[in-house]
């Protein structure tokens, strides 16, 4: 593994390449990765970086949306077919159909949505974003939140804005049921449990009033420990970001309530792939300048006001 990890980064520098990996990569891929970040940090610095090539280890959807953002830039995806069933689960059809019939409605979707999505879209959001600029929505224009409807009704309960939801799911953090978290309560009474707002259980008002339960999205879930005085934490979300988690904090217990549950999109890349990107420049990802014209706007609105 040493060697292999090496010969990355010679091939990074030689090429002037970052490596942009997300907190569910696998956790060897993590260690390559220039910057690890949520979906939120690894779009900034997709925008800001002065690379030539960004070699992004997470999901399509992602390297996608480094590409409208830095048209300049060769981004690399190391492994075809890196999917995710929120993505899949809107077109940009399913959105016009809404928009004809509320022609002054807003549409809100989440980053986990194709270019064309997006070229239909008025605001994008991350889970770190996505209360702050609901929150600065127009008032009295229908709404629409799109594709997650475990993140839509925790965002429709903590803003008290009345959306229609689409009803796409993540199904790893669709298998977070309020049982299941009321189960790793009770089993861990002093533990604060973390969790990301695609689970379902983000939907249950009650267990969101809940005094051990913290929502967030990944980067709040890194950042938690350092300012909570619990000593254990329930980790609800993808297993992998404990790789992250033991390394920052290890004095600190985590317990992964979904150990097993790993997105597998994210799996798909390895450090072969990697390797092989990087030395033959592969896969592009590159989205057609006049939808790159229309996908941008949502994602330049989502910038300015988080
Ligand atoms: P964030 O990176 O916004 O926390 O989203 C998690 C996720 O499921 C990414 O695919
Ligand atoms: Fe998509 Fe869920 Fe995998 Fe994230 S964890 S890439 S939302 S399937």
């Amino acid at each position: 593994m040493e060697a292999i990890i090496k010969e990355i980064n010679r091939l990074k520098k030689e090429k002037n390449a970052i490596i942009l990996g997300h907190y569910y990569a696998r956790p060897e891929v993590q260690r390559v990765a220039d910057y690890l970040g949520d979906s939120l940090g690894l779009s900034r610095v997709a925008g800001e970086t002065d690379a030539d090539i960004i070699l992004f280890c997470g999901v399509e959807f992602m390297a996608e949306t480094a590409s409208i953002i830095s048209p300049d830039k060769k981004v690399l995806i190391p492994v075809k077919g890196a999917g995710c069933t929120l993505a899949q689960s809107i077109t940009a059809a399913g959105i016009l159909t809404w928009k004809r019939k509320y022609p002054d409605g807003i549409v809100v979707s989440y980053v986990n949505t194709t270019a064309e999505v997006k070229a239909v879209t008025d605001y994008c959001v991350t889970s770190a974003n996505a209360l702050k600029i609901v929150k600065q929505l127009p008032e009295g224009r229908p709404i629409l939140f799109t594709p997650d409807k475990n993140l839509g009704e925790y965002i429709k309960i903590a803003t008290g804005r009345e959306m229609d939801i689409w009803q796409g799911e993540c199904y790893v953090h669709d298998v977070i049921t309020t049982e299941l978290v009321e189960h790793f309560l009770e089993k861990y009474p002093d533990a604060e449990l973390l969790i990301h707002p695609e689970s379902a259980a983000c939907s249950n008002r009650q267990l969101l009033e809940h005094p051990r339960v913290i929502v967030g999205s990944t980067t709040k879930i890194m950042n938690r420990p350092s300012e909570s005085s619990y000593k254990q934490f329930l980790i609800a979300t993808e297993p992998d970001t404990l790789a992250e988690l033991t390394r920052l904090y290890p004095d600190l217990d985590f317990v992964p309530v979904i150990p097993e549950h790993r997105c597998e999109y994210m799996k798909l890349t390895t450090l072969e792939n990697i390797h092989d990107a990087l030395l033959h420049e592969q896969y592009e990802v590159k989205v057609p300048e006049e939808l790159r014209e229309k996908a941008i706007v949502p994602i330049d609105r989502m910038l300015e006001l988080s």
